[in-house]
């Protein structure tokens, strides 16, 4: 997609992934030599010491903030270059998919924006709209064309360039943080539905994605932070306490009080997963062919076997590193880790494309 990118070449063959969410701003740097992507450097700062907040709580915060936060962290990783691409939140975005009749492009370009009203709830001056053919499909016999259409409101697009310019980074292009999270994670077989689950501090991302686009998509209203809260309170732990015994306990079995206390808030969550999931496969008559758990939320120990039992379908949690080279010391670190950096990996991915 073009719209959100500003057509410059990468030559210099490394850049960095930038991925700005509410608790924490996570950055990876790679680099490509010979067709291969070798890992340069990664990081993460929390948002949270800007406000009265403990680690892992979302935040909301002015720009000149991130981009404080943004800034001390490139300074503190092991960065050599400016060359970058950024997220941007799924939660800024409307992506719809559309048909229309086969026509040529030219036609397209005026008649996309016009059926684009119908989607968009705001008014199209005020959203900057790009689309791409993603295929074709039969409606009543007639041959047409699915859309996939992206409307991001400009004072989203606005406040990005702003912590850009504040950061010093050369900016490639912006992209919806799905896209990225895709790329990292899905190399299985595209032709069966996915889904992408991603957890982050206050809210949990659920995707469908069936080649390469997002078929259905939801934010549950539930995050990671909820279950650091459940802790504390059923615990009498305070919430950086409970923060801890959370990512160091999470669902193992030889914690019965804690592991009830986090199974409380994932039931609540997976219960609605579970709705959604049957509502897709029951209009599309697909079977979901496995789950991918994303986000910081996701490196809760156990997660992945509570989801596979709990949803009875093949489940992994993110592995994003997997997709580059790296150091053997760090390997245990980065599957650790690995969840909450499927983003940033995915947007520094994109930017050595094509090169
Ligand atoms: N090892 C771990 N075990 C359990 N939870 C963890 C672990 N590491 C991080 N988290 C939780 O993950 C959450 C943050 O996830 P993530 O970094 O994906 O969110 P974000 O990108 O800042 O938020 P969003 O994308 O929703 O804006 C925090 O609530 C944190 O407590
Ligand atoms: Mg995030």
């Amino acid at each position: 997609m073009g719209l959100l990118s500003n057509f410059i070449k990468n030559k210099d063959q490394k850049v960095i992934g930038v991925d700005i969410g509410s608790s924490s701003v996570k950055i990876v740097q790679l680099h490509k030599t010979s067709g291969k992507v070798y890992l340069d450097s990664y990081g993460e700062f929390s948002l949270a010491s800007y406000v009265n907040k403990v680690v892992g709580q979302a935040t909301s915060l002015p720009i000149e903030k991130i981009v404080a936060g943004t800034s001390s962290l490139l300074l503190d990783s092991n960065i050599n270059t400016k060359v970058a691409g950024m997220a941007i939140p799924f939660r800024s975005s409307m992506v719809s998919l559309i048909k229309m009749p086969k026509v040529p492009e030219k036609q397209l370009n005026e008649m996309v924006p016009i059926e684009a009203r119908k989607y968009i709830p705001s008014s199209l001056d005020e959203v900057t709209l790009d689309w791409s053919v993603i295929g074709t499909t039969e409606v009543s016999g007639v041959e047409q064309l699915k859309i996939l259409l992206v409307a991001i409101h400009n004072n989203i697009i606005e406040k990005y360039k702003q912590i850009s310019e504040g950061v010093k980074l050369d900016i490639l292009f912006y992209e919806i943080e799905v896209f990225s999270a895709a790329r990292a994670l899905l190399n299985t077989d595209f032709s069966k539905p996915s889904i992408i689950i991603d957890m982050g501090a206050n809210s949990t991302n659920f995707y469908v994605i069936l080649e390469g686009n997002i078929e259905v998509s939801h934010t549950i209203g539930r995050g990671s932070q909820d279950i650091s809260a459940a802790i504390s309170k059923s615990s009498g732990l305070d919430i950086k306490e409970a923060e801890m015994v959370k990512r160091d306990i999470g669902l193992s079995k030889n914690n019965p009080n804690i592991k009830k206390a986090v199974e409380m808030n994932l039931e609540y969550i997976f219960a609605e997963i579970e709705r959604l999931i049957t509502n897709y496969q029951n209009k599309n008559s697909l079977a979901i062919d496995e789950v991918i758990l994303s986000g910081g939320g996701s490196a809760l120990k156990g997660l992945g076997e509570f989801v596979s039992e709990r949803l009875s379908i093949k489940t992994r949690v993110a592995r994003p590193f997997d997709s580059v080279i790296a150091p053997e010391f760090l390997q245990e670190t980065l599957s650790e880790i690995g969840p909450s950096f499927s983003v940033a990996v995915g947007v520094a991915l994109r930017g050595l494309q094509d090169n």
